[in-house]
């Protein structure tokens, strides 16, 4: 069973700096809620009942969000028939009671944040949702939790994306299992047009396997001096384990640019 889920916050934010330099990227707003609710709902929703949040001590300010009960106390004190109020705060409590904190303060990618929740994790396989990749329209990390169960697998999404815009993403190579999944034969972070081995990108929703850790512990820094997923899924690959790629069917948003931030406010403002 899929029970618990990993959210990677303490990444820099530099594509959204100035606002980066005040303010974590997973509190600015979209349509009114920080970012981060969008994931962490779709995550409840799918039925996930622990979530883990790695943050730094530079993005505390995440975990204060949720640490906030004596402001909250004392304004609805003040404010008695101000039923908002009370709403926000009992849904951020609820919050709360599903959420862990784990810090990675040296920033040394994706891959060893993840790693700094091993012994949090207690059952075959997990999940994991990168705060930057919107999906609305459908839940996405549902059918990814009904795909585990029928494939028993490790299940990761993907979407199509342009030939000349390959080297922004994890890209697979793979063969078709039907219409809109597939098994993953490799994959390669951010390859060039030349060294692509297809179009298929890695979107950041994985259900993964405990035994990634060892892969992530073993794996030397790769692009940028970074530890990645993609490595350590890739070893994983190598010694023959079981991943299967999905075409998610809802809309996928960008949060990680400029760009993409503002066109996700008024595309779920449309909702
Ligand atoms: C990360 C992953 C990459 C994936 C992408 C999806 O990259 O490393 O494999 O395709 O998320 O958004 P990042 O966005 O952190 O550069």
């Amino acid at each position: 069973m899929v029970k618990q889920a990993i959210i990677p916050l303490a990444g820099m934010g530099t594509r959204l700096l100035p606002l980066t330099s005040v303010i974590p990227k997973e509190l600015l707003p979209i349509n009114g809620k920080p970012s981060f609710e969008y994931i962490l709902d779709e995550c409840i929703d799918a039925g996930i009942k622990e979530i883990i949040f790695i943050i730094s001590n530079k993005k505390k300010v995440i975990k204060k969000y949720f640490y906030n009960d004596n402001f909250f106390k004392k304004i609805i004190k003040k404010k008695t028939k101000d039923r908002r109020i009370k709403l926000e705060y009992s849904k951020i409590k609820k919050y709360k009671k599903m959420i862990k904190f784990v810090y990675q303060n040296v920033p040394r990618g994706t891959g060893d944040a993840v790693l700094k929740c091993k012994k949090l994790i207690r059952s075959n396989f997990f999940l994991i949702l990168l705060p930057d990749d919107l999906i609305i329209k459908k839940n996405c990390s549902r059918t990814m939790i009904k795909l585990h169960k029928r494939y028993k697998s490790s299940i990761i999404a993907s979407k199509r994306v342009k030939k000349n815009n390959v080297s922004r993403w994890g890209i697979f190579d793979l063969k078709k299992i039907n219409k809109n999944n597939f098994h993953i034969k490799d994959v390669i972070e951010k390859p060039s047009v030349k060294l692509a081995p297809s179009t298929y990108a890695l979107i950041g929703r994985y259900i993964l396997p405990s035994k990634i850790f060892k892969e992530l512990k073993d794996q030397k820094p790769g692009r940028n001096g970074e530890i990645h997923i993609t490595d350590a899924i890739r070893s994983l690959i190598h010694k023959k384990h079981k991943f299967i790629g999905h075409i998610f069917a809802g809309k996928y948003l960008d949060c990680g640019s400029m760009k993409g931030y503002i066109n996700s406010s008024s595309e779920i403002s449309r909702l």
